[in-house]
């Protein structure tokens, strides 16, 4: 059998001090107040962590970390007061990453990926959702899916793939928004869910991209493929887009500052999850909050995330978000804990992670704060000593 190791003398939320935390292979066997650790379960080896504070490993639930090229031409623009929205209609944003992503080989964009993730897992995340969704063909959307893979062995680390074929209108299909839709549901879709690059299917309902009854037909075919679904809904405006998702029982819907009261109950009603993303907010210099006391009046869970990409959030911190759905849109240092965590871990589907308890996935940080609320309190001052996954050190 796989040999017990204990970490002991630990600081863990909701357990008495000092607290053990038993690891065998990649789970955790055993938690809780180091006095009443069963005589039984004796560990081969022990860590003794002086009082350490222990956090589950964060969870990044929203990212579009693989891309080519830069927008800082467009950051500039808008700071002389043109819009995200007035951007992307003049041929920039999203499709101008895809041109950028097109025209990189695989290890360029792995290179070019590699520090964003890095910097992500250096601030205790483990796993890791990327969409793809700058390519907008099957080669492209191919290579940005291999390299979120492949991101994954090089750093230990669990990569979630969405794809988001529906992020954009490729140029080629200018005028034609139903034909790139059928092409993504009939070729794109299956050929790269067979595969086996998909984990779940992601689209953007707004005005700037794709109509309801589009990613309804996405939904479908995702359904046909049993493929969870969630969605970019109501960023800029109000399209439907929760009531869509939750009909698909979509994991979750992401950014939601436009989301209506019917969108949030049919959410509530199937336990999608409403994810914060307080870096867009932020970045784009949006006014209109996500409706934060809507969601926790109708129990919907809701995670935090970081957006990570290159034109609406280029933020490669989950630390930062962390402080921002503090700051920002009011959440407790306690929910927004939760949201890089276990309600980001529920976005994705993910039941093992995200909560220190028996049976998880031993995956874990180590931190000297004196109490967690200073992660979103203080921006800047706090890295983990160690970071572990599936009981084995990623990070330190
Ligand atoms: O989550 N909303 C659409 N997609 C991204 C932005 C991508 C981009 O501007 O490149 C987002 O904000
Ligand atoms: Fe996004």
């Amino acid at each position: 059998m796989t040999s017990l190791h204990a970490w002991s003398n630990a600081r863990i939320a909701g357990i008495a001090a000092p607290a053990t935390l038993l690891v065998r292979g990649e789970l955790i066997e055993w938690v809780g107040a180091s006095a009443d650790c069963p005589p039984s379960l004796r560990p081969d080896s022990t860590t003794d962590l002086g009082g350490t504070w222990m956090l589950p490993a964060f969870v990044d639930c929203h990212t579009h970390l693989v891309y080519g090229g830069s927008r800082l031409p467009e950051f500039v623009l808008r700071a002389q007061g043109a819009s995200y929205a007035e951007i992307a209609q003049a041929g920039g944003g999203i499709v101008s990453t895809v041109r950028a992503t097109r025209a990189m080989s695989e290890m360029a964009l792995l290179a070019a990926a590699l520090p964003r993730a890095r910097a992500l897992l250096a601030e205790g995340v483990t796993t890791l959702e990327i969409k793809s969704g700058y390519g907008l063909d099957l080669e492209s959307e191919r290579k940005m899916l291999r390299v979120a893979r492949q991101l994954g062995d090089e750093l230990g680390i669990d990569i979630r793939t969405s794809f988001l074929g529906a992020h954009a209108l490729p140029p080629e299909f200018e005028g034609r928004a139903d034909d790139y839709v059928d092409e993504l549901c009939t070729l794109m879709l299956p050929t790269l869910a067979a595969e086996g690059l998909v984990d779940a299917v992601d689209a953007f309902c707004e005005h700037i991209a794709f109509t309801p009854g589009q990613v309804a037909r996405v939904f479908e075919t995702a359904r046909e493929l049993g493929l969870p679904v969630k969605l970019h809904a109501e960023q800029l405006s109000d399209r439907g887009g929760a009531e869509l998702a939750a009909r698909f029982g979509a994991l979750s819907c992401e950014h939601l500052e436009y989301v209506s009261e019917a969108g949030i109950r049919a959410m509530a009603q199937a336990g999608t999850v409403a994810v914060l993303l307080p870096g867009a907010f932020y970045f784009l210099g949006e006014t209109r909050k996500p409706p934060v006391a809507e969601f926790r009046r109708h129990g919907v869970p809701m995670a935090v995330a970081t957006d990570l990409n290159p034109g609406s959030s280029p933020i490669a911190s989950i630390l930062t978000p962390l402080h921002m759905a503090c700051t920002l849109f009011g959440l407790s240092p306690a929910e927004a804990l939760d949201g890089v965590s276990v309600h980001g871990a529920r976005a994705l589907g993910l039941s093992d992670r995200g909560r220190l308890e028996a049976g998880a996935l031993a995956s874990f940080s180590l931190w000297s704060f004196d109490e967690p609320a200073s992660l979103a309190y203080e921006l800047g001052l706090h890295r983990p000593t160690q970071v572990m996954h599936r009981g084995r050190v990623v990070h330190s």
